[in-house]
């Protein structure tokens, strides 16, 4: 189990940065380029914050291609829009190899099927795709990316990226797919503050059922990293 707890959440941004970095080192020097999915939310904004300020000159960002584990289904200027957190925390201070949005102007089901279609354009139809790192936040209701409990997009394995309807939310919400998640080479949760806690003992010490946990399908070989600060590890008995 790759638990890693850090203090505080400013802490914990710094070391994420830094476990950016090097993976992205890793895979230019070994593949020429870093694939890299970015998570949605709020935690990871002073991550991208300090990528932006502290590594400029640290990674050939030309060769860094951007990515989105999910998005909501509103434009993307719009306050609630993944894709704007990240173009304001990061990808507007920092030119990167190319950045692939989630087109969610376009209606739920086209947005899907124009993404999928977008990354198979860029991975080719090696099945399925095998990005560099995604990165993923933690909802309090043990959600991550798009995957909610009990939502449709859990069984989902012979696509990469589904519309998927959140009831409980009243909206529909892309995400990438449980099958590309596990492919990925490294899997980095993170996640801070105090409610995520409950969540946490669930997904990494209890044996909830994965459709209530969704993060419990998240099982990609070398197993995700759990990167936390004090608050959310507050109930975690085994950490690093
Ligand atoms: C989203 C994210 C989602 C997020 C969690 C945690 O679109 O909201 O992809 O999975 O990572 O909900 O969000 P916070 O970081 O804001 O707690």
């Amino acid at each position: 189990m790759n638990v890693h707890v850090y203090e505080s959440p400013e802490e914990l941004a710094g070391a994420a940065a830094r476990e950016f970095a090097a993976k992205a080192e890793e895979a230019i020097e070994e593949r020429g380029r870093f694939a890299v999915v970015l998570a949605g939310g709020s935690t990871p904004k002073a991550m991208y914050g300090i990528l932006a300020r502290d590594y400029a000159d640290r990674i050939d960002w030309s060769r860094v291609h951007v990515f989105f584990g999910d998005e909501r289904t509103v434009p993307p200027d719009h306050e609630d829009s993944n894709y704007r957190m990240a173009r304001e925390t990061l990808l507007e201070h920092i030119l990167v190899g190319s950045v692939h949005r989630i087109q969610c102007e376009l209606p739920p089901d086209e947005a899907a099927a124009a993404h999928e279609e977008e990354l198979r354009d860029f991975f080719g139809e090696e099945e399925p795709p095998r990005f560099d790192l995604i990165l993923l936040g933690l909802g309090s209701d043990g959600h991550t990316a798009s995957l909610f409990p009990a939502t449709s997009a859990l069984e989902v394995h012979d696509r990469w990226v589904v519309a998927n309807p959140v009831p409980k939310l009243d909206t529909t919400r892309i995400t990438l797919t449980v099958p590309v998640i596990n492919a990925a080479r490294s899997v980095v949760f993170l996640v801070a503050g105090e409610d995520k806690a409950g969540a946490l003992k669930e997904i990494l010490e209890g044996d909830a059922d994965p459709r209530e946990y969704p993060a419990r399908l998240i099982q990609p070989p070398g197993e995700p990293d759990w990167m936390l600060d004090r608050a959310a590890a507050k109930l975690i008995q085994r950490t690093a």
